[in-house]
């Protein structure tokens, strides 16, 4: 079970344990937890799960990547954020089998030239798949190296051809409760709602990930295509994308609706701008065992030359 802190708590967390779901949970969202409780009868009945076989996807290396080691492919599939399918980090891979990933099509739609319902296939006609070997890094505080598979968002968005009057990027995730039991908890207002600036939506780091370790992407890390922002906390990295809209007015997003105070639209990583209840100067590589101790956060999370001037004259405090 997950621990919430009492009333009033500000203590930092013990920097020897994770964070738990009830850390970094708005009371409203803890309070529902029996919603959920028609979710888990359906998932008793569920198959238990066995590893898929992954098709090896052909992905050229990137001049972006880190050459910080990967995480490995258990630490990446075993220890996951993706609420639809349950409150625990674990829950995720026991659970994302229950979701259909094809047929699969996204709709993109608002200030675009050529708005329609587009199959997977489709989207990735014609772009370049690379592997992206970026830090990823929760604003939970720990952090992996996942070496994606993807293609750069900018070059969907030039086929689809984006209007003038456009200034952001609405994304929503896949809204089917019987597949996704978490959605049965009806505290977060479903579906997974996120969003980026234009200028972000463009920028070369910003791609949409097909896969992971040469592989399709497996099921509880976002299949079958996700966003990944790496100098962005984890949870603008939106999962198993059904809906990309452009827009002229600031979309909301999941985490700010349910705790503006806590979690803000840029969510750009930025050590010297505590979370409400925690330091975010430091982080928790997964994996790296006890004696490693905790490392130092990096600004935008170490792609500061990358995005550092797409905030040029904005306040990086205000931007939490
Ligand atoms: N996308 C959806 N649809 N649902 C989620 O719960 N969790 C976010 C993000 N994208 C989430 C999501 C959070 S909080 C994080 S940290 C990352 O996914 C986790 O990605 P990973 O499980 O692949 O490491």
């Amino acid at each position: 079970m997950p621990r919430r802190p009492g009333p009033g708590t500000t203590r930092a967390p013990d920097p020897t344990s994770d964070l738990k779901w009830s850390d970094v949970t708005p009371e409203r969202l803890w309070l529902g937890r029996r919603d959920v409780m028609a979710g888990a009868a359906a998932l008793l009945a569920a198959p238990a799960l066995t590893r898929p076989a992954f098709a090896r996807i052909e992905a050229a290396p990137s001049a972006l990547s880190t050459d910080e080691a990967p995480n490995t492919f258990e630490e990446i599939t075993n220890y996951n954020n993706f609420y639809e399918f349950g409150w625990e980090k674990t829950d995720p891979a026991r659970n994302a089998h229950l979701m259909t990933t094809d047929p699969w099509s996204i709709t993109i739609d608002g200030l675009v030239e050529r708005p329609g319902v587009y199959d997977l296939a489709d989207v990735m006609k014609g772009q370049p798949l690379e592997e992206r070997i970026y830090r990823f890094r929760c604003v939970e505080a720990w952090s992996m190296v996942i070496p994606w598979i993807g293609f750069q968002l900018s070059g969907l968005l030039e086929r689809v051809g984006v209007q003038p009057g456009a200034k952001y990027v609405a994304f929503e995730t896949l809204h089917r409760p019987n597949e996704m039991p978490g959605q049965y908890r009806t505290a977060i207002r479903w579906p997974y709602r996120e969003g980026l600036r234009i200028d972000e939506a463009m920028n070369p780091l910003t791609i949409l990930a097909t896969g992971l370790y040469g592989k399709e992407m497996p099921k509880q890390n976002g299949a079958p295509i996700r966003l990944v922002v790496p100098w962005k906390y984890g949870f603008k990295s939106i999962k198993s994308i059904v809906k990309i809209r452009l827009v002229e007015e600031q979309p909301p997003t999941t985490w700010q609706q349910l705790q503006a105070g806590e979690y803000g639209f840029y969510a750009n990583v930025n050590p010297e701008v505590d979370h409400p209840r925690w330091s975010q100067a430091t982080e928790r590589r997964i994996g790296a065992g006890l004696l490693a101790g905790r490392q130092e956060t990096l600004m935008f999370n170490g792609y500061a030359d990358h995005v550092a001037g797409l905030y040029d004259g904005m306040d990086l405090r205000a931007l939490y």
